[in-house]
């Protein structure tokens, strides 16, 4: 008999794809002239982005009531199981016509994830990953790159207007100056989840929020790579800085980012 995180993370799966189908729908009928709304600057807002987060939330407290649920539209609350939710990460992309963006589900229990869920919508990829169990992408195993040499790495470095520009752009020059590759896709949920399938060797971020990073720290962390203590402190409610990457890339990024083991 499946025990209760094997029921779970079939749950995700299926909800994962689910959502996944409505996000799509959405995107592709979507009207050219539309305006998008913002919640603030370069801070953009949808009505996909409530309409599938109310999905998945109400799929899965339907199928677990007891667990506590957290999204970026309508927040939630925490308990010892929780579930943490972007239904669309990447919503600027989504809202210019970008066909890169993806839904997160990670579920977290005593405060460790134990599963992620990360669907990127429109390549109809899904990355998973249960805590040791291995990670997957479309259900084969994936492993982080394994490059050593930032000389040859790509390094993917998330911004938003949450923190100072200025901070962005020096820890951007510090990367360069070791000779990495910089490139920012705009979704911080696929830029981890791209880590874990060695698509790009390193993601960083000097502040992401709990539910763009957690189903894809649990992704690269069962994909062989290495990861920040993300949820150390209060990174669950209110975020933290975010680094994973090849482990042999560990040290150089970290001293280019000063995102270590501990939060700064
Ligand atoms: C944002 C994206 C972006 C990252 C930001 C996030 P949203 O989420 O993941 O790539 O750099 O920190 O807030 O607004 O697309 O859901
Ligand atoms: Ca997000």
């Amino acid at each position: 008999m499946p025990d209760d995180l094997e029921l779970r993370f079939d749950a995700a799966r299926a909800i994962a794809r689910e959502a996944g189908g409505l996000a799509r729908k959405r995107f592709l009928e979507r009207p050219r002239s539309q305006h998008a709304d913002m919640k603030g600057p370069q801070d953009y807002l949808t009505a996909t982005d409530a309409e599938v987060e109310e999905l998945i939330r109400d799929r899965l407290l339907a199928l677990f009531p007891d667990d506590a649920f957290y999204g970026e539209e309508g927040g939630g609350s925490f308990k010892r199981d929780v579930w943490v939710v972007d239904p669309i990460d990447g919503t600027a992309n989504f809202a210019r016509g970008i066909p890169h963006f993806a839904a997160s589900i990670a579920f977290v229990r005593d405060e460790k994830v134990e599963i992620g869920v990360i669907l990127d919508v429109m390549q109809d990829e899904l990355y998973t990953a249960r805590r040791g169990g291995g990670a997957s992408l479309n259900g084969k195993p994936i492993r982080v790159s394994g490059l050593t040499d930032a000389r040859q790495a790509t390094v993917e470095a998330g911004w938003s207007s949450r923190l100072p520009t200025e901070a962005y752009l020096s820890m951007v020059g510090r990367l360069k100056a070791l000779g990495f590759n910089v490139r920012r896709a705009g979704s911080g949920t696929l830029g981890i989840a791209y880590v874990a399938d060695g698509r790009v060797d390193a993601y960083c971020e000097l502040h992401l929020n709990s539910w763009d990073a957690l189903a894809g720290l649990l992704v690269v962390e069962e994909a062989g790579g290495w990861v920040n203590d993300f949820l150390a402190k209060e990174g669950l409610r209110k975020g933290n800085p975010v680094l994973v990457c090849t482990p042999g890339l560990a040290d150089a990024v970290s001293a280019a980012t000063g995102i270590g083991r501990e939060p700064v």
